[in-house]
């Protein structure tokens, strides 16, 4: 099935590439059809999967699928959340949001620096879809005192992996995905898909 991604971010359009491949799924992305990444107003990760997919199914006339996710910090009450990709601005980079994050918790001892992945993804066959597929994923870790590692993309290098005792940054791609928030919600949603068949 063809199906578009509602993304702009690269970092995500590599991982969907590796996890929907053996899925038989074809994606193209958004940008392929000129669509620019409509303004994320919800308050849930849920609201904001959701509103992306029923946006680039809209604009497509394909069916799509989208991951709103995020990094959740327990010393910071959940922040950055929903917010984490624009943490330190609108505008904000990679290194941005790392350095803002890394200040805010200049204070904190690893004890207390417990966080979480979060992902939601929401495949819609159109854009008024009543049913659509939802699947959901954490990934429970800690935040670094400094950047380690050069792999990933957004807070993967201040964010170690419990397991391994790796920071996200230093883990192959395979094993990220083995682990991640974004690994485990793409499963649960393509059993949701396999069910439903
Ligand atoms: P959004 O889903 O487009 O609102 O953006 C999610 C933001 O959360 C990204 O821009 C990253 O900053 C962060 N994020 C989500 N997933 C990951 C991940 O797997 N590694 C590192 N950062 C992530």
């Amino acid at each position: 099935m063809r199906v578009v991604l509602a993304t702009g971010n690269a970092g995500k359009v590599r991982e969907f590439a590796d996890l929907l491949a053996p899925a038989g799924f074809e994606f193209v992305t958004q940008a392929t059809f000129g669509i620019e990444p409509p303004e994320e107003t919800g308050h849930t990760f849920l609201d904001n999967a959701l509103l992306k997919a029923r946006y680039a199914a809209s604009r497509s006339g394909l069916p799509a699928m989208a991951d709103d996710s995020g990094l959740e910090v327990d010393a910071l009450q959940g922040a950055p959340g929903v917010y984490s990709a624009r943490y330190a601005g609108p505008q904000a980079s990679d290194a941005d949001n790392v350095d803002k994050l890394l200040k805010a918790l200049a204070d904190v001892p690893q004890r207390a620096r417990s966080a979480r992945f979060r992902c939601v993804i929401a495949l819609v066959m159109r854009a008024d879809d009543p049913a659509p597929y939802i699947g959901t994923g954490v990934w429970e870790g800690r935040i670094l005192s400094a950047p380690r590692g050069t792999g990933g993309f957004g807070y993967d290098p201040v964010f170690e992996d419990p397991g391994s005792a790796r920071s996200a940054a230093e883990l192959g791609a395979a094993e990220k995905h083995a682990r991640s928030h974004r690994g485990m919600a793409l499963a649960a949603l393509l059993a949701e898909w396999q069910r439903r068949r």
